[in-house]
């Protein structure tokens, strides 16, 4: 698992290595600086040294405090840029990742954790790492050194150390272990609060129109409050490791100071030599305060490493069949006996044992109630999901085996709710075709009804949209979208429920428009309206996941139940 992190690093390799090694530089430094002062005192003040051999060594302690100073800021530097370096990879890396999502994978992390992990999990796991580099490194480096140097002044002293280098090693693992269950629990809550946040954020229209702010704001106060609890509990453990070091140190040094003043008294030691080891203790303890950072960040990170790594090791269960065909021959679409579950539990079909056939250039209108499964029937067809049972073939050929891309790029779908990307309109029309020419961008429009309304915009087709194009009404959203379907030259075009904010008027141009320019393509309309598609070669009656009949119009009028009943209900509000 941290192998595959770790090769996020990538280019940053060389300052994560120099980070670590100026570090080091750094510790020496000061490790020999209470080797000096203790001279100063020892040599210098008590004996025969003279003021001359203190200037001397002074002024090497002051260069060594300046090298120090400056090995300390390189290394600091050469953190930051590896870490930060290193988070962009990973992000990178979790980002491309996530492109090749099926809606299924995304639907089992929802959004919002998604969000959760590629932001706050990140940070978290850039803060370890820059621990790692530096304070993994420069903690054990210290405590050796100064251990060393504790036991080469006074090996009797230094086994004080023997004692409580094991007590707080125990107590520092007793709180990790503790603290790690917590800290997963705050993750989730994070995701419940951003999923808060989100869902209101992007709703806030409707938030607003149902004078529900009140209501989203209670449910964001338990989500923040949630986070907090979860995070004080976890907090709550690992704010012990300060007050153990501390009771540790303290007693490290009153015993030291205790046995040292004897050691004084009897001349068994030097002033100097005491003091100076009063400052290795410090070192040994702060070293080991360091290392209880690092586990701590990583305890916390351990957490985000596995949420992270849940996202970059989930299986895409769309697989894009890399040798498969790379063109689509024609618009034939076959279902052979389709059953399709969300979840895929059979017993939860959203679709059963579908079959029909639709031939190239057809124009199939599908009709039937809200979850009857239409929008579940169409997405099988451009492999947005994949079937649970059955094959379903275009041009010939099983859907899977085909190339991913050149499948998509046949089967062009206008989405139940299609979303516009902040840019032009002329940008997001080229979503559909990149290399598209300003007279194939002007043709799809015109066939998709949106031309004129485009070029009456004082910018035409370089009109800013704001995100999700907010100042397009929905119905002019909906042509847009079309004619961005349509700039793909598709074989296979299906449209859900696309034209449902669209008067009758328009909503027929474009269905003109589609029978003289698309006569080759296939064409596929979801709608509620009968008028949509009551000139469909054929309509499709869907009831309750199951294909109920499939006819004409006048066919289905003369013998299908439910296609009467909505035909009559719909005449009536016309009446
Ligand atoms: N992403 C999903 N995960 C799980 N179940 C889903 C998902 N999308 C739809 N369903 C379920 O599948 C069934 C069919 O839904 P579908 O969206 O195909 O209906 P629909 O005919 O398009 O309805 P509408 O006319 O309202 O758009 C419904 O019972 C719905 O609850
Ligand atoms: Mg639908």
């Amino acid at each position: 698992m941290l192998t595959k992190l770790l090769k996020c690093v990538g280019k940053y390799k060389l300052p994560a290595v120099l980070s670590p090694i100026f570090i080091s530089l750094e510790v020496v430094m000061e490790i020999f600086i209470p080797l000096l002062m203790a001279k100063i005192i020892d040599v210098g003040i008590k004996g025969s040294g003279g003021i001359s051999y203190i200037i001397k060594v002074g002024g090497l302690m002051v260069l060594m405090s300046m090298l120090s100073l400056i090995f300390g800021v390189l290394s600091g530097k050469y953190a930051s840029i590896a870490s930060t370096g290193f988070a962009k990879n990973v992000r990178k890396k979790m980002f491309d990742k996530i492109q090749d999502f099926s809606f299924a994978n995304v639907d089992r992390f929802s959004t919002a954790s998604l969000v959760t992990r590629l932001t706050t999990d990140i940070t978290f796991v850039q803060h370890a790492f820059m621990m790692v580099i530096r304070m993994m490194v420069r903690s054990p480096v210290m405590l050796i050194s100064a251990t060393v140097m504790a036991f080469s002044i006074n090996s009797k002293l230094a086994r004080v150390f023997l004692v409580a280098i094991p007590v707080l090693a125990c107590a520092l693992i007793t709180v990790s272990i503790k603290a790690f269950p917590l800290f997963r629990q705050m993750f989730t809550k994070y995701d419940n609060m951003n999923s808060a946040v989100q869902e209101s954020l992007v709703a806030i229209r409707v938030v607003k129109a149902y004078d529900r702010g009140e209501y989203e704001d209670e449910k964001f106060a338990k989500a923040a409050s949630d986070v907090m609890d979860a995070q004080r509990r976890a907090e709550r453990i690992l704010i012990m490791n300060m007050p153990i070091m501390q009771i540790v140190m303290y007693a490290c040094i009153i015993t030291v100071l205790w046995l040292g003043g004897n050691l004084i008294a009897v001349g068994g030691m030097d002033t100097g030599e005491l003091i100076s080891f009063i400052s290795y203790i410090t070192q040994i303890l702060m070293s080991l305060m360091g290392l209880s950072m690092c586990f701590v960040s990583i305890i916390m990170s351990r957490a985000s490493i596995v949420r992270i790594c849940e996202v970059l090791d989930e299986d895409v269960d769309i697989k894009n069949n890399v040798e498969g065909k790379t063109s689509v021959e024609n618009g034939e679409i076959v279902f052979d006996k389709v059953s399709f579950s969300y979840s895929k539990d059979k017993a939860k079909l959203a679709l059963r044992d579908i079959s029909f056939t639709i031939g190239s250039g057809e124009t199939i209108g599908i009709i039937g109630g809200t979850g009857s499964g239409k929008t579940s029937l169409v997405q099988l067809i451009p492999r947005l999901y994949d079937v649970t049972e059955g094959n379903i073939y275009v041009g010939g050929t099983d859907v899977r085996d085909y190339d991913l891309e050149a499948l998509r790029s046949s089967v062009a779908m206008v989405l139940q709710n299609n979303v516009l990307f902040s840019g032009t309109i002329a940008e997001n029309l080229r979503w559909g075709y990149e290399n598209a020419t300003e007279e194939e961008l002007e043709a799809a429009c015109r066939s998709a009804a949106a031309h004129d309304f485009i070029t009456a915009f004082p910018d035409g087709y370089e009109t800013f949209l704001g995100q999700g194009g907010v100042n397009l009404s929905g119905g002019q959203k909906q042509r847009v979208c079309i004619a961005r379907a349509l700039l793909k030259k598709p074989k296979i075009i299906i449209l859900d429920d696309s034209t449902s904010a669209v008067d009758t008027a328009t909503d027929k141009k474009i269905r003109d428009a589609f029978r003289s320019e698309l006569s080759n393509t296939t064409k596929i309309i979801i709608a509620q309206r009968i008028s949509s598609i009551s000139d469909a070669d054929r309509i499709i009656v869907l009831d309750d996941g199951a294909v109920n009949a499939i006819g004409t119009h006048d066919e289905l009028l003369a013998s299908n139940e439910i296609y009467r009943e909505v035909y009559e209900s719909q005449q009536k509000v016309v009446e």
